[in-house]
């Protein structure tokens, strides 16, 4: 998503500007082109030396520099962006773009942008609930800018309240969903679910799997940075929430079954990659169980089935991890549960299936067909699958 995209990243005067550096870093190891325009007072805070040894690209810090070899530059750094994001954005700087001032670089090239603009605020919680502030963050958003945060938590005034710069993944995560939002799931629903179920044994016990949640992440963000709104159905992993993203946490089958019927029904595609318990324990004890006995019997029942259940007039796609007769068996689960896809996941290599991060994958469809794919990390595998959900929705769509 973030290959050879050209992004402006503005850096104002926030005692967060130096968390900019990170953002400039990520991006550019991403395979993006940042150039870097910095206010007078950001200098202040981080050297403009550091964003242009990170980016490798000059940083802009003057409205009138000769030497640059940018010819106009607040307008040719404004045509060939394909984003503006201001991280951190002081409200000094919200409150000039709100009155359409241009009396420096980064305003100039915000006013002559066609690009979508994203500003992420940072500033102690007093200046950010100021209603002058507010207003002008209504106002900026009702001319289309994308605004990400703050976040809260501690703040350089060594109190704890709303004003932090939203986490960087998150800025990062919401560049990338403003970028796809053209995609080709725009304007579509996809219902992703993710991590493996804990059953209860007891208040401290539980049976699990290996499941990380990683290929069930992947897909969700895939899905957001091809437009998709998405809705990332969880069970316990120890990944971070993808931004621009709904979630349901649930953590266990029967939370996940509701989760999904709930939700699916109303949505374009429904993509099951949760690793879901086939059984639970019967009852889960009242109490920590104690070790005074020389074997202890669990009594398990089977959990809903939430694929074969799921009803409704969108595209259902399952994850078979299968470690004998993978085609065979990701067939028989297809047929039986309905579905219009399945991806068979080999589990017998130790670089594929749980806890990876690559995947090597078989999609089978309702015709039978079969597409075996090479080992790949579990977000290329993630937009394979999404290039057959796109396919079918768009055939859906022409019926
Ligand atoms: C130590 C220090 C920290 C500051 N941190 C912030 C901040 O986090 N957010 C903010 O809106 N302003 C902050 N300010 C005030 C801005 O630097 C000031 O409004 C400045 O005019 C912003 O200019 P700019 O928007 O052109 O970068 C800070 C000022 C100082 C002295």
């Amino acid at each position: 998503m973030l290959n050879n995209k050209t992004i402006v990243l503005g850096i104002t005067g926030s005692i967060a500007a130096y968390k900019a550096a990170e953002i400039a870093s990520r991006l550019t190891q991403a395979g993006s082109k940042v150039n870097v325009i910095m206010t007078k007072e950001a200098i202040q805070f981080i050297s403009p030396v550091t964003l242009r040894a990170v980016t490798g690209s000059p940083v802009v810090t003057e409205m009138f520099d000769l030497a640059s070899e940018f010819s106009i530059e607040h307008i040719s750094l404004a045509q060939a962006a394909d984003i503006v994001v201001i991280a951190p954005a002081t409200a000094n700087i919200i409150a000039k773009l709100a009155a359409g001032i241009a009396d420096d670089m980064l305003c100039c090239t915000v006013l002559a942008t066609k690009a979508p603009v994203l500003i992420a605020p940072a500033m102690e919680t007093n200046m950010y609930n100021n209603p002058a502030t507010q207003d002008n963050l209504t106002r900026l958003e009702a001319r289309g800018f994308e605004i990400i945060g703050p976040a809260s938590g501690w703040l350089a005034s060594g109190k704890e309240g709303v004003g932090r710069l939203a986490d960087i993944n998150d800025i990062i995560g919401s560049i990338c969903q403003v970028l796809g939002r053209d995609g080709d799931l725009a304007g579509k629903h996809l219902v992703v679910t993710a991590g493996g179920t804990q059953e209860p044994i007891d208040p401290v016990r539980y049976i699990s799997n290996r499941s990380s949640g990683k290929m069930g992440y992947a897909l969700a963000e895939a899905a957001r940075d091809r437009g998709a709104k998405v809705t990332l159905v969880t069970a316990h992993t120890s990944l971070s929430e993808p931004a621009g993203v709904d979630i349901m946490q649930a953590g266990t089958a029967q939370e996940m079954y509701q989760a999904v019927q709930g939700v699916a029904p109303h949505a374009d595609a429904l993509v099951m990659a949760a690793a879901v318990a086939d059984y639970r324990p019967i009852k889960a004890a009242k109490d920590k169980i104690k070790k005074d006995k020389a074997e202890l019997t669990l009594k398990l029942e089977l959990t809903p089935d939430i694929l074969g259940s799921v009803k409704g007039d969108f595209i259902k796609v399952g994850f078979a991890a299968e470690s004998i007769n993978l085609v065979e068996n990701a067939r028989e689960k297809l047929k039986q549960k309905g579905l219009d896809l399945i991806i068979a996941n080999d589990i017998t290599a130790g670089d594929s299936g749980f806890d990876t991060d690559t995947n090597r994958v078989t999609i089978i469809d309702r015709e039978g067909k079969i597409e075996s794919l090479p080992l790949m990390p579990k977000r290329e595998v993630a937009d394979k699958v999404l290039d057959r959900v796109a396919a079918l929705l768009s055939k859906r769509s022409k019926r």
